[in-house]
């Protein structure tokens, strides 16, 4: 692990590998170890970055509502402290993914590529707000373990649930790292985020979806949406992975992402 120093809080981040830069966003309430079957296996395809944002894992915590643009450039900065100036494959997973449209809408240029996963273009509904109201309440009065746990069942996926309890542990796990302020932060950052689907067809790089056929929190529908909407976007639908297919059906989504990296 290593870290960058910014003047509001410090960044943790790992990199493996060499080659195209690959900056992986983790989503809620997660952080950088999520990404470890990627860290292990796609060094050898790219050099693989993957921060924690702030708040989560080892970054340190801020006040205040954590906006899509705000982790957007968070992660624009740890690429200038990294000194890269060639353009990246970005992939963001849920908030990850909402996180990558503000990153894409706000720094076009920086982009070879775009992996989405597990997430929507769309914003949040008024049911999704009350949702979030709830969650926000909820942490206030009682901490991270009710989120967590109501958390588990929605971001994996059943034949996970019932046939994988070493990678329930896991997740739950990394989610215990997240601080109360990223809990916060997030859920509003996220229940004010913009609705991206009108900028899907400005997305000019090659794209691809990655998306559980379990995933209980999106449905596969968002995902097929979005594609229609993209003008170069391939979808690849992982078998027996729900919201968190990068973990669930790792060695099918780097193999998908080994070949998107391929054709750039
Ligand atoms: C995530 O997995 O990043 C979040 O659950 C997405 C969301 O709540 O919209």
């Amino acid at each position: 692990m290593k870290f960058a120093e910014f003047e509001s809080f410090k960044m943790a981040y790992e990199e493996v590998g060499s080659g195209i830069p690959l900056l992986l966003i983790h989503g809620y309430p997660l952080n950088r170890h999520m990404w470890q079957p990627q860290l292990d296996e796609l060094g050898k395809d790219a050099r693989v970055i993957a921060p924690d944002l702030r708040g989560h894992g080892d970054s340190t915590p801020t006040e205040g509502i954590y906006t899509m643009d705000l982790l957007a450039e968070d992660c624009a900065k740890l690429l200038d402290h990294l000194r890269i100036r060639e353009k990246i494959v970005l992939c963001g997973l849920s908030m990850g993914g909402y996180i990558s449209f503000a990153f894409a809408r706000n720094y076009p240029e920086r982009l070879a590529g775009l992996i989405l996963t597990a997430t929507r273009a769309a914003p949040d509904t008024e049911e999704h707000k009350l949702n979030r109201q709830r969650s926000l309440a909820l942490a206030k009065e009682q901490g991270l373990e009710p989120i967590i746990e109501a958390m588990l069942p929605r971001v994996l996926s059943p034949t996970t649930l019932q046939n994988r309890p070493d990678l329930v542990q896991t997740v739950r796990k990394i989610m215990q790292r997240t601080s109360l302020q990223a809990i916060l932060g997030d859920l509003q950052g996220m229940m004010e985020r913009a609705d991206s689907r009108p900028f899907l067809k400005q997305i000019t790089v090659p794209t691809l979806i990655l998306h559980g056929k379990e995933d209980p929190l999106i449905p596969v529908e968002e995902a097929k949406a979005m594609q229609e909407s993209i003008p170069n976007c391939r979808l690849v639908l992982l078998d027996r992975a729900g919201h968190l297919p990068n973990l669930e059906a790792s060695e099918q989504f780097n193999q998908a992402i080994r070949e998107f990296i391929q054709t750039l």
